[in-house]
């Protein structure tokens, strides 16, 4: 109590101080500050700018949305270095730029396998929220640096609607290094395509020269949207999931950030949200396509929100006999063929499979990689007969032989789109010569 009192009377002071602040209000246990700030003091972070490190800390904000099933909360999604984790607050301004300050609580994710900094979310409270455009996480809560050019985030999801622009999205947490899998990339986002999804997104932090033609022509094309995410510019991420292993500042390049983000981005313009890797696919194997697969899913029980596929690996080191799909046209494509990959490891007793998921986002409160940690209703383990995971790549069990392992040749059933698709798309890229 008398720490507050203090506090009460150093905003007076503060506030008598600077011509913008207009009201203090104290009510319950929340402290409010009203303040009318200066149009030009306010700079609105454009959306491509996701990483804004919050002044006079080591944190970062990323992005912030209204949470409707916290009754209009703010949720600031953020990464914060956790053993220096000071009183945050929070900053809510109209499109008039009357603003308040609300206290806030930080919620650490749990999932942060010893890494310093982690994804959490920054929760502010306080009335009329609703009205809100934009919001700054500070640790001064009197001192709204007036004279400085502040980066406000913009707020998204104000408005709750179902009609949604995309039924399926996939989000593509991270694409880094020289990542330069031209074959397996194209044949994937084609098999998309004929699966029913309508948008992809990928955080990009680099890629290799070939793949950005690629990329290029997927955002011409309408099905890509690239997310900027530079951040290394701002942490060391790991290249790993474990700290003691790995190291680094941040799990596995900000994976559980982006994650999230995604999430929440797609809350109101996607009807699931698919999260797996840049070299796997959600393959439904009792039904053509994503929309009868999730039709049939749900009709047995609305209430389900997130959807367990099992991973199942493909080794890319084991080909089929025929050499059907070794074609002279991809010769000179970089990366993996997929087609030619149809041998599935078995799985092995007492060894995790690592799932990966579809969820509908209105259901997520924060996901994990391969289950989400809180969620509003019913997670599901979908049967691997109805769906599983195809995910061509090194092998897991690489000592066993053709005969240990099982033939699964569903990508095959696609053969008659798919492959003149990849053709076209190589073709609009400029990675493969019309004579070919
Ligand atoms: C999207 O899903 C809705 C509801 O399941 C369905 O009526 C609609 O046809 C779907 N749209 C597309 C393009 O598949
Ligand atoms: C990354 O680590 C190196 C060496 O430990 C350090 O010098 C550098 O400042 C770090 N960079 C960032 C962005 O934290």
């Amino acid at each position: 109590m008398e720490s507050k009192n203090k506090f009460t009377v150093l905003l007076l002071l503060s506030c008598m101080a600077t011509i913008f602040s207009t009201l203090v209000l104290k009510h319950k246990d929340t402290l409010t500050i009203t303040t009318h700030l200066k149009k030009n003091t306010i700079k609105i972070q454009e959306d491509s700018h996701l990483i804004t490190p919050i002044k006079d800390s080591e944190h970062f904000m990323v992005s912030a949305f209204i949470d409707h099933r916290l009754d209009g909360a703010i949720r600031v999604i953020s990464i914060i270095k956790r053993n220096n984790l000071q009183p945050l607050y929070c900053v809510y301004c109209t499109p008039e730029h009357v603003c308040e300050t609300v206290e806030t609580e930080v919620q650490i994710h749990a999932d942060h396998f010893g890494f310093p900094f982690h994804v959490s979310d920054v929760i502010c409270k306080g009335k009329n929220m609703q009205s809100a455009s934009h919001v700054l996480i500070t640790t001064h809560p009197t001192k709204n640096s007036y004279n400085l050019k502040i980066d406000y985030l913009l707020i998204k999801n104000n408005v709750v609607t179902d009609n949604f622009k995309y039924n399926f999205t996939v989000c593509i947490s991270n694409l880094f290094g020289s990542y330069n899998n031209i074959l397996q990339f194209a044949q994937t986002m084609e098999m998309y395509k004929l699966l029913g999804i309508q948008h992809v997104v990928i955080y990009k932090t680099s890629s290799g020269p070939d793949l950005k033609k690629l990329l290029k022509h997927y955002e011409s094309e309408g099905l890509l949207e690239i997310v900027s995410w530079p951040i290394d510019k701002f942490l060391n991420a790991s290249s790993g999931w474990n700290f003691q292993e790995h190291k680094g500042d941040l799990h596995y390049y900000g994976q559980l950030v982006t994650l999230n983000e995604c999430i929440y981005r797609h809350m109101y313009q996607s009807r699931y949200v698919l999260l797996n890797d840049i070299d796997e696919i959600i393959m439904p194997y009792k039904y053509s396509n994503l929309q009868s697969l999730m039709e049939d899913l749900q009709s047995a029980d609305p209430s389900k929100g997130v959807f367990i596929i099992e991973n199942h690996v493909f080794p890319k080191t084991q080909f089929e006999d025929s050499g059907k799909f070794k074609r002279k046209e991809w010769k000179n494509i970089a990366g993996i063929n997929i087609m030619e990959h149809i041998y599935r490891e078995p799985e092995r007793k007492n060894v995790y499979n690592p799932a990966k998921m579809i969820v509908n986002p209105r259901k997520v409160e924060q996901t994990s990689v391969h289950s989400s940690l809180m969620i509003f209703g019913e997670s599901y383990h979908v049967p691997f007969n109805v769906c599983r995971i195809v995910h061509v790549r090194e092998p897991l069990q690489g000592s066993l032989t053709k005969e240990e392992l099982f033939i699964d040749k569903r990508v095959w059933d696609f053969e008659k789109d798919l492959i003149p698709n990849v053709d076209r798309t190589l073709k609009l890229s400029g990675l493969l010569k019309d004579s070919s």
